[in-house]
Formats: structure tokens, C-alpha cells, sequence
């Protein structure tokens, strides 16, 4: 505690300037966002409702949990993952805001955990997940607090892997919005997001030339198209793996050459996972790696890259610059790993721009409603937004940006309403 009442766990107060400063210059870009805070605070939609976000600790969610509280929420904001925590942001949450934020930089799992059970004792009615640590956590451990719970918003596909496991073991009792399946969302945040946030991470941990380098981006999902398109404009050879046929012909398609992992780990420069798997890059292939490839991940959890494996190779690790380690290994190679192998795009760099989180944090802000609003009339499935909410945010963004688009004339609604006409 503080000289603010509220309850926090944060690096350090004194930081809350710099943060106010962070948090209004991501508001400045995400005008959509803005509108419907704006509204949140004439109607009050979700007076008293108590609610925990598990989120990285951005200024861009920071834009979010301000919105939440506009609208009458209750809420309390915690870290989903131990490194994206942007700390003055943090303290401007709780000094200027009195917003309860329990995250720091480098906080340790230990932490994390503890973390998560102290938003479990705030007793939510809306869980704002990402990557559905809170909610599991809710499952195996308090059970009995599921009948509080109007529902659960999931931000990103990682979480919503885990929310239909859950669903097909029949623990899901309650309603869970997939944000990350609007179009609005992982059309944008994944692929642009991810896209241009990765380099940047990459970029500042090793300021390196990524021109005439081979990068391999490992899984052609949305990020991973975003994240290879961005590699290309930046000059890379891109090299795609892949192990889904489809994903690997779009690929091929668009332009890049893909191939196993095994053959494209003796070829790459630069490493970026973003499979939302585990082990895609595994000590079989560290060890047939060039010397000094540089290795990061930007899935949700770091266990892409088996970092276990690779210690037990390894004679020392040596701290090169901040998210910069070399491993050295045994058979005299190094391997050049950024960020722990957490998502390199908030642990380097700042995650993604405000402009996309707009839409992202647009649909978060909207399904807490949706779910408050229509509280016991859900289904307790995994479920998007309707596909009407993607439009109006889609119209609101392309207001804020200026441009315009045609609309349907009648003659082309009847068209497209009759089956009549033909050849
Ligand atoms: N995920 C990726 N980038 C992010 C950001 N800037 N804020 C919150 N979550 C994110």
C-alpha cells in the first residue's frame, strides 16, 4: 500500500510520470478506444461488476483498464507474462488512475503465480484473459468461485487452444469470448501487430542487419505471415516452416521457401518462432545451428524453443546486453538467444502499436459488455463477438483514419439476395 489506498505490487511509484506520459500518447492512437470509453462513461454498462485483467502490462492496456473503469468496473490489472511488464506504466495505473496493479519487469514465476491467486481472491465476475492462465487457474484450483463468473474474454489463440480443451472436457461452465477470432483482431494485431513488434524486438535486442540474412520463421499463422512479410520488407532471405499442408502452401505461395526444420536449422541467421507449440525448435536442432544464430520466440509461452535441453549442451551462459545471452555450448558453438525465450516483441521492444491494439482492446472493451449485457443467455461455449461488432469497429477505425468505402446499391443487394439470375 501507498499513499493511494488501493493495493499494488509494482517496481516502483515514483515512475507514474513518465507512465501518465506513455498511456496518453497510446490513447493519442487509438481513437476507436477512446469512443467507447467515452460512451462507458455516460452509461456506466459495467457498474460494480468486479473484473481482473490478466494482460501484458502495456500502455496500451493501460488505455483499456481505463476504459473498464469509465464503464463502472471493479477491476484489478495483473501480468500475463513476466517480462512484458512496462513499469512506469504500472505505476501511473495505480497513483494517477487507482487502478490495483500487481506486475513488474522481471518478476519470477514464482510471483506470477502469486499474482494470479490474488486476482482470484478479488472474487471476478469477468476475467480479461491472455492466455488463459487465470481461468485454468480458476479450474484446478477454486472451482467453487466459477459460480461468480459471468464469463471470460481470451485475447489471443494460445488461450483459446486451452478454453476448447477445456470445453471438450467439459469443465467450461461459463461463456467464453474469443476476441483474438474476430476478423478485427488477428487480421491486424496478429499479423501487423506481431509483424512489425517482432523486428523491433529482434532489431533492439541485436540492433543486426536483417538484409541478406537468412530468417526462419517457424509457423505460417497469422503472426507468422506478418512476422515473415515484415523480415522480408526488411531485405531476408525468409525461409517458412511449416506443419500444417495448407499454412506451408500459402508459404510457398506468397513467395518463400519452406522446408523442414532440421534442414532450415543449418541454413538460418535469425530464428523466430510463433507456433503456439512446444519444442518446434529442439535441441537436435540448436546443435546443427551456424555458430551464432540468433534464436528468439514470439508465441505466447516461452517453450517453443527447448531452452532445457540447450542449458544441459551448454557450458556457460554469458549476458551479452539487456536480452541479448550467449549460450556457449559444449561442441564450441554459441547460440544467441533474446529475451529468455519469451515473446521477444514485449520483452525487447513494447509490443505492438497502439494503432492495432485499438481494434484488439475495441473488442475486449465490447465483450465485456456483450457478456455483462446478456449475463445467464449464453451458451457455455468458446463463442465470438457477432459479426456485426467486427464491422462497426471496422467502420469506426476506417472513420479515424480518414477513409471512406462504398456501399451496397439495392440493385446489388437483390442480386445477392436471389438466386434467380444467372447465365
Ligand atoms: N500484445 C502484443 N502487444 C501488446 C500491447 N502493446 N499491449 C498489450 N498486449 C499486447
Amino acid at each position: 500500500m501507498g499513499k493511494t489506498q488501493i493495493k499494488y505490487e509494482i517496481k516502483d511509484i515514483n515512475l507514474a510520470e513518465a507512465g501518465k506520459k506513455q498511456i496518453s500518447w497510446a490513447n493519442s492512437d487509438m481513437p476507436v478506444l477512446q469512443q467507447i470509453s467515452e460512451r462507458f462513461t455516460k452509461e456506466k454498462p459495467l457498474k460494480g461488476i468486479r473484473a481482473v485483467a490478466c494482460c501484458h502490462v502495456t500502455k496500451e492496456t493501460a488505455n483499456l483498464a481505463i476504459a473498464l473503469k469509465e464503464g463502472g468496473a471493479d477491476s484489478i490489472l495483473i501480468a500475463s507474462n513476466p517480462l512484458s511488464t512496462q513499469d512506469d506504466v504500472a505505476a501511473s495505473l495505480v497513483k494517477d488512475y487507482d487502478i490495483p496493479v500487481y506486475a513488474y519487469k522481471g518478476e519470477d514465476t514464482k510471483t506470477y503465480n502469486k499474482h494470479v491467486q490474488i486476482a482470484l481472491d478479488h472474487k471476478p465476475q469477468i476475467i480479461i484473459d491472455d492466455g488463459s492462465d487465470v481461468v485454468a487457474t480458476l479450474l484446478k484450483e477454486r472451482p467453487d468461485q466459477v459460480k461468480d463468473l459471468i464469463g471470460t474474454t481470451e485475447e489471443t489463440t494460445t488461450g483459446i487452444v486451452r478454453l476448447q480443451a477445456m470445453q471438450k472436457d467439459g469443465k467450461l461452465n461459463f461463456p467464453a469470448i474469443a476476441v483474438n477470432d474476430s476478423q478485427t483482431k488477428h487480421f491486424f494485431d496478429n499479423r501487423y501487430g506481431t509483424g512489425q513488434s517482432t523486428l523491433d524486438g529482434v532489431i533492439r535486442a541485436t540492433n543486426i542487419l536483417l538484409a541478406g540474412k537468412n530468417v526462419v520463421v517457424v509457423g505460417y499463422g497469422w503472426c507468422g505471415k506478418g512476422t515473415a512479410m515484415r523480415a522480408r520488407g526488411l531485405g531476408a532471405n525468409v525461409i517458412v516452416t511449416e506443419v500444417n499442408p495448407v499454412k506451408a502452401i500459402e508459404a510457398v505461395m506468397d513467395g518463400f521457401r519452406v522446408m523442414p526444420m532440421a534442414e532450415a536449422a543449418k541454413l538460418g541467421d535469425v530464428f523466430i518462432t510463433v507456433t503456439g507449440n512446444r519444442h518446434v525448435i529442439d535441441l537436435h536442432h540448436f546443435l546443427e545451428m551456424k555458430d551464432g544464430a540468433v534464436v528468439c520466440n514470439s508465441g505466447h509461452f516461452d517453450l517453443e524453443l527447448n531452452l532445457d535441453a540447450l542449458k544441459a549442451e551448454t557450458k556457460d551462459i554469458t549476458n551479452i546486453r539487456p536480452f541479448l545471452e550467449s549460450y556457449n555450448l559444449k561442441n564450441g558453438k554459441s547460440v544467441l538467444v533474446l529475451g529468455e525465450g519469451r515473446l521477444v516483441n514485449l520483452a525487447a521492444a513494447e509490443g505492438h502499436p497502439a494503432s492495432v491494439m485499438d481494434m484488439s482492446f475495441a473488442n475486449q472493451a465490447l465483450a465485456v459488455e456483450y457478456l455483462v449485457k446478456n449475463r445467464g443467455k449464453l451458451d457455455n461455449v468458446v463463442q465470438t463477438l457477432p459479426a456485426e461488432t467486427d464491422m462497426n469497429i471496422a467502420k469506426l477505425k476506417l472513420k479515424s483514419m480518414g477513409v471512406e468505402i462504398d456501399e451496397l446499391t439495392p440493385e446489388m443487394v437483390e442480386y445477392l439476395n436471389s438466386w434467380q439470375i444467372g447465365t
